[in-house]
């Protein structure tokens, strides 16, 4: 058993105990070490200003792969074995990277608050293609917000940056020794515990599943952490630290991601990142719900069993797992059980997972040639923003009659709803646009929407009536209808 989380930082090796275990990495960073060219603006994951790159050995356990990741929804207790490099690490005033001197030349920073988080998150980019190009900076810098500067001398900025004179971080950072330490400590569990404000706050991080679900049986209460991408913000805004932390970082087991037998497999701890590219050509559907999804500092952290376990009944994910008809594989020290997704939410926030379980694993048959699958997400900004309205609609048609239908909404109930007035109106059917208008009123009966910021109770039901015949334009005319 290891008393301590084991860290590099720009190089360093850092052994963290007791209290300081428990800090943001954002914080570690600017407080404890001086490191404060990561900065703090919203710590929420929405901004993009504390942005790190974070090195974990591939899979193959050949090298260390980095991904940028918001520092400020980080935990030193979730990063055991990692290499965190930051915006010091890359160069400094008397030797920039390639990046950051083109940012200087090309008026890509006014007030600098942003600028770091931006360099890294160019240097991340930069980590997987060789040069940067308007695709990947506009797809792969959502994440990261500018107030003054305007994004245009950024994106120059980027074009514009001396790759021959880019070194990988590898090059900067060999890693064998740091792959080779964690090699050694891979197999032992980690247990710190600190007491500070008359509380006491203990953390265990196993190794495998094993390990975690005899832990999980011994602090029934434990609270789970995968990428803390939700639990990171609650910790922040509450400044409450859970006072039994069971992390999840650590289990390979729960990180696999694969297609078999017709079947999406993912382990619970499968990252958004990982399974956007496993569904690239299987379900490309998915994968563009999954690319407007938070931004890459969110997915490369966040997981799918942390989607489904935080119950928002805006979540992305569910209502095509609802569609899919999902199973979901639950797992204590005492039982293994199978739940499909679609008995899993008991209300807003309740859920069918019983003290001592966690969900190890998910499976989702693939769709079939014959079938028409769509999704849909409402939000007021395409990317990183929370849905003000979500769909899932899959038929399967014989000629021209639906032989059978699937339909889930999200954030307009307590949790994403299955339609299943509106799926057994459809059976039967000829696929009609009057036959989607007729179904469009049915399903409206079947929601009960509030309004809050993102959208007002009226606009909500005119979504769920619409949806259903954009979708007939979609998938019978090319040319699909402008808005819903
Ligand atoms: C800036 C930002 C943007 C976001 N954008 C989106 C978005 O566009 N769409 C969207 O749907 N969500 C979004 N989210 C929410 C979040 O990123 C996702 O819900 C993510 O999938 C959560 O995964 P995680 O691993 O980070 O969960 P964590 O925060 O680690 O955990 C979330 C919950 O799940 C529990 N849990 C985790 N793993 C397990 C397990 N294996 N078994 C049982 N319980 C478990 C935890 O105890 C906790 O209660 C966003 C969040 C942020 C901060
Ligand atoms: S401070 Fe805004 S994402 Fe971390
Ligand atoms: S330079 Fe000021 S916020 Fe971007």
């Amino acid at each position: 058993m290891l008393d301590h989380v084991l860290i590099w930082i720009n190089g360093r090796r850092h052994e963290i105990r007791g209290r300081e275990a428990f800090r943001s990495l954002s914080d570690y960073l600017r407080r404890e070490l001086g490191f404060v060219g990561t900065k703090i603006v919203c710590s929420e994951g929405d901004c993009g200003a504390c942005t790190v790159l974070v090195g974990r050995v591939a899979a193959d356990g050949s090298r260390l792969v980095y991904r940028p990741v918001d520092s400020c929804i980080q935990f030193l207790f979730q990063l055991d074995g990692t290499h965190v490099v930051t915006v010091e690490g890359l160069g400094g005033e008397a030797d920039p990277s390639p990046v950051q001197q083109a940012m200087i030349e090309h008026h890509g920073s006014q007030c600098g608050y942003c600028t770091p988080g931006f360099v890294v998150a160019m240097t991340g980019l930069l980590e997987e293609r060789d040069h940067l190009d308007d695709t990947a900076m506009r797809c792969g810098l959502t994440g990261n917000l500018c107030r003054c500067t305007g994004y245009s001398p950024i994106l120059e900025a980027g074009r514009l940056v001396d790759v021959s004179q880019h070194e990988r971080i590898e090059q900067r950072f060999p890693s064998n020794t740091m792959i080779g330490e964690n090699e050694r400590r891979r197999r032992e569990s980690i247990e710190v515990t600190a007491a500070w404000d008359d509380e006491r706050h203990t953390f265990i991080s196993p190794p495998d599943l094993e390990a975690a679900l005899k832990a999980i049986d011994a602090h029934l209460q434990a609270t789970l952490v995968a990428g803390a991408t939700d639990i990171g913000v609650r910790i922040n805004k509450s400044l409450a630290v859970p006072s039994i932390i069971l992390d999840l970082n650590r289990m390979e087991e729960l990180a696999e991601a694969r297609i078999e037998n017709d079947e999406l497999v993912l382990g619970a701890r499968a990252n958004w990142t990982t399974i956007a590219d496993l569904c690239r050509d299987a379900i490309p559907e998915f994968h563009k719900i999954i690319s407007v999804f938070g931004a890459p500092q969110i997915r490369h952290v966040g997981t799918i069993g942390g989607n489904i376990a935080n119950a928002s009944p805006i979540a992305d994910s569910l209502p095509f797992l609802h569609v899919m008809e999902a199973v979901l594989e639950l797992r204590s020290v005492h039982d293994a059980r199978e739940v499909n997704i679609n008995d899993f939410y008991k209300g807003y926030k309740k859920f069918d997972l019983r003290p001592g379980e966690l969900i190890s694993r998910i499976r989702v048959p693939l769709p079939t040639e014959e079938e028409l699958l769509k999704l849909y997400k409402v939000s007021r900004r395409r990317d990183l923003d929370i849905a003000c309205f979500t769909a899932a609609i899959r038929l399967r048609l014989d000629g021209e009659t639906i032989s059978r239908a699937a339909i889930a909404f999200g954030a307009v109930g307590p949790t994403v709803i299955r339609a299943r007035k509106t799926e057994a109106f459809l059976q039967g059917r000829e696929f009609t646009e009057q036959t989607m208008r007729e179904a469009g009123k049915i399903a409206v009966t079947e929601i009960t929407p509030i309004s809050d910021v993102r959208g007002s109770a009226e606009y909500r039901y005119h979504l769920t009536r619409n949806i259903l015949t954009k979708f007939w334009y979609e998938t019978v005319t090319t040319t699909a209808i402008a808005g819903v």
